[in-house]
């Protein structure tokens, strides 16, 4: 199928790109580079283009005979999307209506849009099930649910079959270690505890140690980036006779932010600093999935639930790319 991967010289859409292409799919990348990184895209089509863009989004949808799409270009910092709301709704929702709109005019009516588990907000009960009450708190969970929103009511209308996967904590590197994770600024946390752990930063700063949890710090699923991909192909092709999908992406499994530290300095045999802070403002204590639904109806299931091998392929990429990468 060809597939049109919105995003996909980002960290989860360099990874999709690159499985969608083993299986034998045609990806084609649409990408603006306003975060992606060109060395991230192998071999297949690359377009650069805005999603802003509705005319090149049409020509390219018409050009390669565009079947499907996948879509991982969002803005994703839930501390900058309270500063900067409107950038958030205007990328992640408007630009987002207008791929949709543009899905509809050329007749592609396959959507795997990646949401968030930011869209549950502080869930009052752990693991979260997808009927969980969907109360966001800041504007990028708000802007993923809009959009989730959006896609349920066009695909009454019969236009669009559309998976809504709620992402937890996407980590590691695909690939056997060659597609990693490079954001710019980082403030993901593993990434973070491996620049400690490789002393290209002083210390790695825990936000908050009063929290609820068994060693006071937050607890989070942590998936690994092969995983995740892997339940988006099973998705497309369930959308084949469904037109509506809505799933958690987890392991199911919480590691502690102390645990993440304490297993980053077993796999790279590193000791580096630890600096206890403040809590970060909107942070929930636990956040797990219970993901017995694409489980039970997508066949799927990690391959990589232990934190140690996420961090293994993790260590592994950043020491190869010690930089990032190059363009
Ligand atoms: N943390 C630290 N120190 C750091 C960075 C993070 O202690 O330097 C803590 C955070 O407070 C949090 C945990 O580590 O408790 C994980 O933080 P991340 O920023 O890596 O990830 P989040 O859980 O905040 O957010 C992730 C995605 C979001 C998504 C969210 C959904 O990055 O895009 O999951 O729950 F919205």
């Amino acid at each position: 199928m060809a597939v049109l991967i919105a995003g996909g010289a980002g960290y989860i859409g360099s990874n999709m790109t690159f499985m969608l292409a083993q299986s034998g799919h045609e990806p084609v990348v649409y990408d603006n580079l306003s975060k992606g990184h060109r060395q991230a895209v192998k071999d297949v089509p690359f377009v650069r283009g805005d999603l802003a863009d509705y005319d090149l989004i049409v020509q390219t949808l018409r050009k390669y005979k565009i079947e499907a799409v996948m879509h991982f270009a969002a803005f994703i910092e839930v501390g900058e999307s309270m500063d900067f709301p409107l950038k958030y709704y205007q990328n992640n929702f408007c630009n987002t209506h207008n791929l949709l709109n543009a899905m509809e005019q050329v007749g592609v009516n396959k959507f795997v849009f990646s949401s968030t588990a930011a869209v549950y907000g502080m869930p009052e009960v752990v693991p979260i099930t997808e009927d969980a009450p969907k109360i966001p708190i800041n504007p990028y969970g708000q802007s993923k649910l809009a959009v989730e929103n959006l896609c349920h009511f066009q695909s009454q209308t019969g236009k669009l079959n559309y998976a809504a996967l709620r992402y937890f904590n996407a980590c590691g590197a695909g690939q056997n270690g060659t597609l990693g994770e490079d954001h710019s600024p980082e403030s993901h946390l593993i990434p973070l505890i491996i620049q400690a752990a490789m002393g290209k930063r002083e210390d790695i700063k825990i936000f908050g140690t009063d929290y609820p949890t068994p060693d006071g710090t937050c607890i989070r699923d942590y998936i690994h980036i092969e995983d995740l991909c892997k339940a988006h192909l099973l998705a497309l092709d369930k959308l084949n006779d469904k037109t509506e999908l809505v799933y958690n992406l987890g392991n199911g499994k919480g590691y502690s932010v102390s645990q993440v530290i304490d297993t980053v300095k077993k796999v790279s045999g590193k000791d580096f600093k630890v600096t206890k802070t403040e809590r970060r403002p909107g942070d929930p204590p636990v956040l797990t999935a219970d993901a017995a639904k694409a489980e039970k109806e997508l066949g799927w299931k990690p391959d990589y639930p232990e934190l140690e091998r996420i961090i293994e392929s993790a260590w592994k990429w950043h020491n190869q790319n010690p930089d990032g990468y190059k363009d």
